[in-house]
């Protein structure tokens, strides 16, 4: 690998920079994006291999990325569990069969990868054969409680209400689906790390509205077994979640060689907190890509100063890129993330 420092931040060793890449690097914010777009939906872009591996090599060409995320969903195994869904204009995801009792819950199938998503191993594929070797390839899933999350409200939630409800009040349901979703996203990961992807990431976007209590009895158990089973797989992995300042240390007892954090909580506690035993990624307001270059140069030097020069940084955003950002402005932050961190 020729630029291996991603791989090497997830193992705390000494890098000559600080590497970087962007969460929803791949996607609507570049006018190659967008330009693909308009003649496809989202999913059949993602179903289609050879577009999904020229979406996914479209921002590092253009921008000095340190890795290159393969362009998927992390819904889109839902179709192998017999969960259909789509995406509605401008209204995110729309589940129209959602999962609400014990008997849609027995009905989950856990997916063959190599059936059940073929494209996406295909992609994979084709993506490293033209990286070449030249950065690594994030291979990445949704956590078990995220992707219930959507499988049982039947879209994006704000209270998470019908999902919680499940929990609480039909608890053996509840456990049956995440063992069943941990099982899934082990099949899911393993399929991407046999077809050649270096590193992984596990998304568990939504956590942070859970309590401290109910994280450790009905998801750590799930989380954990994940990272247990990914361990096995030799490549390392990225633990991320946002609004997760009360959950660090669970998350990672869980597991992950580095630990996601977004900006709500300033990077040196979050360090302080998880210990320098584990890797960081983070954290950068997306927002802060809409000001002026001084003030984005400012609040990522921000950043690295907290790291005091300790190996295992990542630097990410602390959230998806959002659409309307200026490529100029994450071209910028690239550069500016190597040049400052720059060590001799
Ligand atoms: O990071 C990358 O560049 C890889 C691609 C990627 C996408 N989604 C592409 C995408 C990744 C890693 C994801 C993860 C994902 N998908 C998450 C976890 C990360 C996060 O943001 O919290 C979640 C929750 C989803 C589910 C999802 N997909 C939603 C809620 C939406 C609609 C909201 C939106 O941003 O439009 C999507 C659509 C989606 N996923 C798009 C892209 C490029 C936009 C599709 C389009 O209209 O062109």
């Amino acid at each position: 690998m020729k630029n291996d420092t991603i791989l090497k931040a997830c193992r705390r060793e000494k890098t000559p920079y600080t590497p970087v890449w962007c969460m929803r690097q791949a996607g609507r914010y570049m006018e190659e994006y967008r330009k693909i777009r308009e003649n496809y939906s989202f999913i059949e872009m993602c179903k289609n291999p050879e577009i999904a591996c020229e979406v996914t090599l479209q921002p590092i060409k253009k921008i000095p990325l340190d890795a290159a995320i393969i362009f998927a969903d992390i819904l889109l195994p839902l179709e192998g569990m017999g969960i259909d869904f789509y995406f509605g204009k401008n209204e995110g995801p729309v589940i129209k069969n959602p999962v609400r009792t014990a008997h849609d819950v027995d009905k989950i199938r856990v997916i063959e990868p190599e059936s059940d998503v073929p494209y996406l191993l295909k992609a994979i594929k084709l993506v490293k054969k033209e990286l070449n070797d030249k950065i690594p390839l994030i291979g990445f899933s949704g956590a078990p409680f995220t992707l219930a999350s959507y499988m049982i409200e039947g879209g994006h939630s704000r209270d998470y209400l019908k999902t919680k409800t499940m929990m609480y009040t039909d608890p053996k349901s509840w456990h049956k689906m995440m063992d069943k979703l941990a099982e899934i996203i082990i099949r899911y990961l393993s399929a991407q790390v046999k077809s050649g992807v270096d590193l992984i990431q596990l998304f568990d976007s939504w956590i942070g509205c859970m309590s401290v209590n109910d994280y450790t009895e009905f998801v750590l158990p799930y989380s954990q077994k994940i990272f247990k089973a990914v361990k096995k797989l030799n490549v390392p992995s990225i633990h991320f979640g946002t609004g997760t300042s009360h959950l660090l240390e669970l998350m990672k007892k869980a597991g992950g060689d580095v630990i996601g954090i977004d900006w709500r909580i300033n990077l040196d506690e979050a360090w302080d907190r998880l210990g320098k035993d584990t890797a960081i990624q983070g954290n950068l307001d997306p927002t802060v890509l809409f000001a002026k270059p001084a003030e984005i140069k400012r609040k990522v030097k921000e950043i690295l100063d907290y790291t005091n020069n300790q190996p295992g940084h990542i630097f990410n955003l602390g959230h998806g890129i959002l659409q309307e950002t200026p490529v100029e402005n994450v071209i910028l932050l690239a550069n500016t993330v190597h040049e400052y961190s720059k060590r001799k």
